[in-house]
């Protein structure tokens, strides 16, 4: 008999988290304006927002803290991080920076310039903010299946490769500064890309001479399904696929509050020298020096450990079925959910939750904002919110998905708490009929609006 699987770790220290009740939260979330962002944490029973900088370190990471170098040039802890770069990902130069839209900061100032495009698998919302605040455009060349929620395909993060080759074709290359493909695919639903995926996309920028980066915050979570879900690689370890992954990659920006299981930090590596050096003048601009960007020395000792820990398939496996836990219980209650269930997170089909909202009324947001009511789960909405404007109409772009975000952070919450939050979700939909309207908005930023923008309630 095969036995379940069980957590490599067992837990050390404990943080007290508040029962609310539902009273107070119609009056937190009122004050909030409806808007997730805005609530205090102590005002949140289960914190599903986000997997970002938010997961538990493990001891040796907490030890490697106090070993932290902290000098302003050359420190050790800045060599450890490159050694671990090197080895598990094999790039040579690489800048620290202070997250992952940090490195995409300086990675861009240094590659994208007005009128570029930059075609990828639906660009996370800051790549995409980078790339539109510098007037290029973000082309989004994902598979036609990640649109349909209850399809079921192993690589649901693809990039098609004819929506890629006609962006090639129609644009001249030097207005293509290089290719992203995010793994996995968080805002398709925490998606993988293939191994099989990654070398074609390859294949084809080279025959059109454009270089290939990787968004790479959920790259471990995108090695365990390429091990689970392609057959070639079912043998090969962890550390070998990731290796193979990024060979054919010309570099990639990372936010290390996902998979390298710190709280802060982040970074951009390249195998070429040029790149580097240019980049450098950038890092040291926005970010620090180049031995440290935007981090401290502990900081980059405990991403060096997180890097090496999460390349473990017992990590990743223990991490990944948690998700998947969850997800099937919203399935068994019927609830429609992106299929199959993603990485680091569940997302909730919240059109098909909520038919009778428009799309004018924010379903997705009227979505999140109930099931905080409900049971103090802090979700995110990824729908037209996230979408933002259309930079030169300044229309709503309403997104072909409109979905609730309940992402996992790592080694943080219990399965029980799980439970706990499948029943949340059931009993709202078991009740979703008795949602007439949604919000509208009352203020909103110009660009990014999602962290800000506020919402009253329609009756
Ligand atoms: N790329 C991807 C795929 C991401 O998911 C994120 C962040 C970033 C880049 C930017 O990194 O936050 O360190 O600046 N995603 C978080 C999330 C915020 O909730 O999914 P960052």
């Amino acid at each position: 008999m095969e036995f379940p699987y069980a957590e490599p770790y067992k837990i050390k220290m404990v943080e007290q988290i508040y029962r609310s009740t539902q009273k107070e939260r119609e009056q937190w979330i009122k004050e909030a304006k409806y808007n997730l962002f805005k609530l205090k944490s102590s005002q949140v029973y289960i914190d599903m927002l986000t997997d970002s900088g938010t997961g538990a370190m493990s001891d040796k990471q907490w030890s490697e803290m106090m070993l932290g170098d902290e000098s302003y040039a050359g420190a050790s802890s800045y060599d450890k991080m490159k050694k671990a770069i090197k080895d598990i990902l094999g790039f040579d130069y690489f800048l620290p920076t202070h997250q992952g839209r940090a490195a995409e900061n300086v990675l861009f100032s240094t590659m994208v310039k007005e009128g570029d495009v930059v075609p990828g698998n639906s660009h996370f919302d800051t790549t995409k903010g980078h790339i539109e605040f510098r007037k290029a455009k973000a082309i989004d060349c994902t598979v036609d299946e990640a649109f349909a929620t209850e399809l079921i395909h192993p690589f649901k993060g693809n990039l098609d490769l004819n929506k890629l080759e006609d962006v090639l074709k129609k644009y001249p290359r030097e207005k293509i500064p290089m290719i992203i493909v995010t793994i996995t695919n968080n805002s398709s639903g925490g998606q993988p890309v293939s191994l099989q995926n990654i070398k074609d996309v390859k294949k084809l920028a080279e025959k059109y001479e454009i270089p290939v980066f990787f968004d790479s915050a959920r790259f471990a979570e995108n090695a365990y399904f390429i091990k689970t879900r392609e057959e070639a690689y079912k043998d090969k370890t962890i550390k070998e696929i990731v290796k193979e992954m990024f060979s054919y990659a010309d570099g990639m920006t990372m936010s290390s509050k996902k998979d390298a299981l710190v709280n802060m930090g982040g970074f951009v590596a390249m195998r070429d020298e040029n790149l580097f050096k240019k980049a450098s003048v950038f890092n040291i601009m926005f970010e620090g020096f180049i031995t440290y960007g935007g981090m401290s020395g502990r900081d980059m000792n405990a991403l060096a450990q997180g890097l090496n820990e999460n390349t473990e398939f017992e990590a990743l496996e223990a991490r990944i079925k948690q998700t998947e836990y969850l997800g099937n219980k919203l399935v068994e209650a019927g609830i429609p959910v992106q299929l199959p269930i993603g990485g680091h997170a569940v997302f909730i089909d919240a059109k098909k939750f909520l038919p009778q909202i428009k799309k004018e009324e924010f379903i997705a947001q009227t979505l999140a904002v109930e099931l905080y009511i409900a049971g103090g789960l802090r979700g995110v909405e990824v729908g037209t919110v996230l979408a933002d404007r259309d930079p030169v109409t300044r229309e709503n772009r309403y997104p072909k998905l409109e979905l609730v975000r309940l992402a996992i952070s790592r080694r943080t919450y219990t399965n029980s708490h799980m439970d706990y939050v499948a029943a949340v979700c059931k009993k709202i939909f078991d009740n979703r009929d008795q949602i007439k309207h949604g919000l509208k908005i009352t203020y909103e930023a110009p660009i990014m609006r999602h962290f800000t923008t506020e919402f009253e309630k329609i009756s």
